[in-house]
Order: structure tokens, then C-alpha cells, then sequence
């Protein structure tokens, strides 16, 4: 127990030091089934809902033959009705969550894993200490308790791991799950539920000859990022959705570690989305692709009722240029241009990145399948109109005239920020934040060609923690060339969103509300490999 003790007061220094807790809330301690809890639930928070996760190694049959050993997050419902979870039992999946906006929800954590690991809340708008941040990370034997109130609109969420430079690996392992909020407007839009209402997670995996998963973590793959070999939905190879004839809300998140998708039907139908990442848009848009970082979810509204039983509509992700995906590594301008085609020229190319994937980034493949396997009735009828979005306006801004900018680069096999790596506790006077403010933030993807020395072109998904965002605009460098005209059309900027992919050659400006939670509050890229090379950094709200 003395190293318990020992790691109670490491931790109670390491909160006490970021003025987290006071001497006068200093935790109890609580036990919980075994596990020690780091911190104590609190006396005036009464929950709606409350659900115990359990973090645990798992076997689990994903490929025929030797099942597979994951990392499985497993609930149970303490206070709240069934619907509220979902095990995802025999899948790597984390479960997933059903909540209604409004809601007090507890969730005890428990990490009985062979390793520290935290949980983060990925879209939801929740107090700093309650986010799952990297300081949090509890080890073996050890429960975390969240409490806080669902103060987000109806959307797709999710969460993840998010241990310090390991995210990438424990997410691999399993360690996400969907948290879906639901609220009286969305219900009321009777858009297609309960059976017609299916969350599809797009991952990829590699697996070994023993089907265990197999994740490098060479430098250069890091680099890239982690492309598996597989696509996996909803923790299964070759998925199949059985669908009636009706109309269905399908919603998808990008799981994956660093693959981006170009969504399209296969037979050329065009996509109709209704929702991203922080829920619906206003109104339906359709587009003949979409493309979805990591990191990004999206709504579609599909209605089948038209067709055949036993036909097979297939969602694929469509080519697009490689070289602007970091495969070739450069394009146009910069390295290019510069003559430096050096090190990471070679290191590239003769590395064999092309090569080591079966299925590299930027090809054509297909995700899922669709069978059509009834005729049944339903309300086919899409709203026009879903939910009112206000806008926000730049002059609202409080740096409507000085847009806070962060430059995305990686060199010296580093991936930074402003020129700077993930450091705990390393708040730079440009990362502070006037609580309540709402702040114009533009992502500078070597818009300017402003490409210094050894740099290496890649789109990267960025997301911010707390708040939902708007994008504002995308400008893109004359550099881009042809690779852009690959993607260009396939970005859904409107609605709330709290992941954009920024690709290279381009700006991206989003203008985002930082209400209600002092504390830190991570920005970061969700290629999950660039994350955990430092990719990553917090802001300061106060
Ligand atoms: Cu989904 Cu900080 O991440
Ligand atoms: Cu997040
Ligand atoms: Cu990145």
C-alpha cells in the first residue's frame, strides 16, 4: 500500500500544484470495488445517470481462428435506464453511450489495464478536470470519477485514451467508444430512429499470422502516421449493414489513428449529410463526396425505399492525391522548390512508405456494404430545414482584428505547434485565454510558403477540446496545384465542428467560444501519431 500512498501524494502535489484542488477539497480517497479513486465524487452533484467503465484486457474473435487481444472498455449502468449503454460485447469497442442533453451523468473509471491510461470526452463542452486531460491519467488498480452535465447539443461524440504519448497505441488497442447526446429538438425532427439510426466507426487495423494487431512504430510510419492494413466498422473486417427499405440516419466516425476517407456511394448516388461533428446542420447538403479526418464524424440521412431487396450499395472511400497526403511526402513549393529534397527525400522514398502499405492512404477501397434484406414502410420524408445554427460573426471576436495563428509543421521528426512539442504544464502567454471569450484562431498549414528547411507536407486534422467551433474560411496557397482539386469539394464547414482538416498549403480560420470552464483545454492534430510526437499543446482559459 506504501506505493499507493506514495503515488496518492505525487498526484494530490501534481493537482494541488495547478491549483486543482485546495487543501479544503482535499479527495477522500474513495474506495470503489477494489480500485482506489484519486478523486472523491462530489456530495451536491446527483446524478441522472451513472455508469461505472472498466478498462481491461480482452480476447476477442475479430478475424476467424485466434481471437484477438485488445484493450476493452466495459459499463454498468449504476443509476439510469438500459438504453443509456450499449457494451459493443464481443468487439474491441468501448461502449457506447446514449445521453440526453441536460443530464448529470457520473462515470467511474477504473483502470485495471497493465498500464496508466485516461479517458477524454471528445466534443463534449466540460469542466477542465473532467476532460480527460494527460495529467489525469490514472494507473492500474486506480478509478477516476467524472461528474458533469451534458450542456451539448444532440450529436455523434466519442471517447478515447488520451495518455500521454501513448494515445495513438491504447486507442489501437480499443480504447474509443461513441457518446451519443440526443435533445428535444433534434427529437422532434422524427428524422429515422431506433433500428433505422446506426453509428458506424470506421478504423483500421494491421493484424500479425497469430491475428494479434500489429502496430509499428517506426519513425517514419510516425511520421505518416499508422495506416493499417484492414478496414474495420464498428470492430469488424468485410461489415455488412442489413437494411429494410426505408430511410436510415447513419452516423459515422473517423476511429482511425491517421487514415482519411473520401466518402462516396459507390453507384454514384450523392451523399446527403445532415450532421458533423457537434451535430445537425441547418439543412440537408449534398455532396458527391465527403471527406473524414480523424477524429471527424458525419451524419447522413440514406433512403433505401427505392431500392431493390438483395441489392448491395457499397460506401467506398475514392482515390485522391497522395502527395499531398504526406505518402510522396512533398509537394509543390517548399522542399520542392527549395532544392532540399535531402533527407526526408530519401528517407521517404527509400524508406518504401508507398510500399509497406497494403492499403495506402489515398486509394480506392471500399468501407462498408449495405444489404438491402426487407421491404418494410417507414417515414421516408427528410426535413428541409433541421435546426438553427447562429452564426458567429468575426467582430464578435475578441481578437477580431489579431487572429491567434498556429503554424502546423513538421521537421527534424518532430510534428509542432508554433514551433513548439507537447510539454505538460508549459502555458505560453499566447495560449491564455480571457474566459468567455470568443476567439478567432487560424490554422496555417504552410499557407504563406513559409516552408522552413526539412518540411514535410501533411494535411492534419485539428481539434480543439472544450467548446464546439465554426469554420469561418478556408484559403489555400496558389502552391496547391492539382493534388487540392482531389479533396476540395468534399469539406463540410458548416455547423459545429470541433475537428477541421487543414491540408497542406492551406489556412483554415475558425472562430471559437471558450464559455463557462476555467483550465486547460487542449488544441491539438488527431492524426493520433502525430499527437504523441507533440503535435499537441493546451490552452490556458482564465
Ligand atoms: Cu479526440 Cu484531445 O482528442
Ligand atoms: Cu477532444
Ligand atoms: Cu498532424
Amino acid at each position: 500500500m506504501k506505493t499507493t500512498t506514495d503515488l496518492q501524494r505525487r498526484k494530490l502535489l501534481k493537482y494541488a500544484a495547478l491549483g486543482i484542488v485546495g487543501a479544503a477539497s482535499y479527495p477522500s480517497w474513495a474506495q470503489t470495488g477494489g480500485f482506489v479513486s484519486v478523486n472523491a465524487p462530489s456530495a451536491d452533484f446527483l446524478p441522472d445517470v451513472e455508469i461505472e467503465l472498466t478498462m481491461n484486457t480482452a480476447d476477442v474473435a475479430i478475424l476467424s481462428g485466434n481471437k484477438t487481444h485488445v484493450w476493452k472498455v466495459t459499463g454498468k449502468i449504476i443509476k439510469g435506464s438500459s438504453d443509456v449503454l450499449d457494451n459493443n460485447e464481443g468487439t474491441y469497442l468501448a461502449p457506447t453511450l446514449r445521453l440526453k442533453k441536460g443530464q448529470k451523468v457520473r462515470l467511474i473509471l477504473n483502470n485495471n489495464l497493465p498500464a496508466q491510461s485516461i479517458l477524454h470526452w471528445h466534443g463534449l463542452h466540460v469542466p477542465a478536470n473532467m476532460d480527460g486531460n494527460p495529467m489525469y491519467a490514472v494507473n492500474h488498480g486506480e478509478t477516476y470519477i467524472y461528474e458533469f452535465e451534458i450542456l451539448n447539443r444532440a450529436g455523434t461524440y466519442w471517447y478515447h485514451a488520451h495518455t500521454h504519448s501513448v494515445t495513438a497505441r491504447q486507442v489501437y488497442s480499443g480504447l474509443a467508444g461513441l457518446f451519443i447526446v440526443s435533445d428535444d429538438q433534434e427529437q422532434a425532427l422524427k428524422l429515422p430512429h431506433g433500428d433505422q439510426d446506426v453509428a458506424l466507426v470506421i478504423q483500421d487495423r494491421s493484424f500479425d499470422s497469430q491475428n494479434q494487431l500489429a502496430y509499428s512504430a517506426h519513425m517514419m510510419r510516425r511520421m505518416q502516421g499508422f495506416l493499417g492494413e484492414q478496414i474495420l466498422v464498428n470492430g469488424r473486417p468485410d461489415f455488412v449493414l442489413p437494411v429494410a427499405t426505408r430511410a436510415y440516419r447513419l452516423r459515422l466516425l473517423n476511429g482511425s489513428n491517421s487514415r482519411i476517407y473520401k466518402l462516396a456511394w459507390d453507384d454514384g448516388t450523392p451523399l446527403t449529410v445532415i450532421g458533423v461533428d457537434g451535430g445537425l446542420l441547418e439543412r440537408p447538403e449534398q455532396h458527391a463526396y465527403v471527406m473524414l479526418a480523424p477524429g471527424e464524424r458525419l451524419e447522413l440521412w440514406m433512403d433505401f425505399s427505392e431500392r431493390a431487396l438483395g441489392s448491395e450499395p457499397t460506401l467506398r472511400s475514392l482515390q485522391f492525391d497522395v502527395a499531398s497526403h504526406g505518402g510522396m511526402g512533398m509537394m509543390g513549393g517548399g522542399m520542392m522548390g527549395g532544392g532540399h529534397r535531402g533527407m526526408m527525400g530519401r528517407g521517404m522514398m527509400g524508406g518504401g512508405m508507398m510500399s509497406v502499405s497494403a492499403l495506402p492512404s489515398g486509394s480506392d477501397y471500399p468501407i462498408l456494404k449495405i444489404r438491402v434484406a426487407k421491404k418494410e414502410q417507414g417515414n421516408n420524408t427528410l426535413p428541409k430545414v433541421l435546426t438553427p445554427i447562429t452564426a458567429l460573426r468575426i467582430k464578435d471576436a475578441a481578437n477580431a482584428g489579431n487572429p491567434k495563428t498556429i503554424a502546423l509543421s513538421m521537421r527534424h521528426m518532430s510534428a509542432l505547434l508554433n514551433g513548439r512539442s507537447y510539454k505538460m504544464n508549459d502555458i505560453q502567454p499566447d495560449e491564455m485565454i480571457p474566459l468567455n471569450s470568443l476567439q478567432l484562431i487560424e490554422f496555417d498549414n504552410g499557407f504563406d510558403g513559409g516552408m522552413h528547411g526539412m518540411m514535410m507536407d501533411m494535411p492534419h486534422p485539428m481539434h480543439l477540446h472544450g467548446e464546439q467551433f465554426q469554420v469561418v474560411k478556408r484559403e489555400m496557397s496558389s502552391r496547391s496545384g492539382d493534388s487540392y482539386a482531389t479533396v476540395s469539394s468534399g469539406f463540410i464547414d458548416g455547423g459545429w465542428k470541433d475537428t477541421v482538416l487543414v491540408m497542406p498549403g492551406e489556412k483554415v480560420t475558425i472562430l471559437k467560444p471558450f464559455n463557462d470552464f476555467k483550465g486547460l483545454f487542449m488544441y491539438h492534430c488527431h492524426n493520433l501519431e502525430h499527437e504523441d510526437m507533440g503535435m499537441m499543446r493546451d490552452f490556458l482559459i482564465k
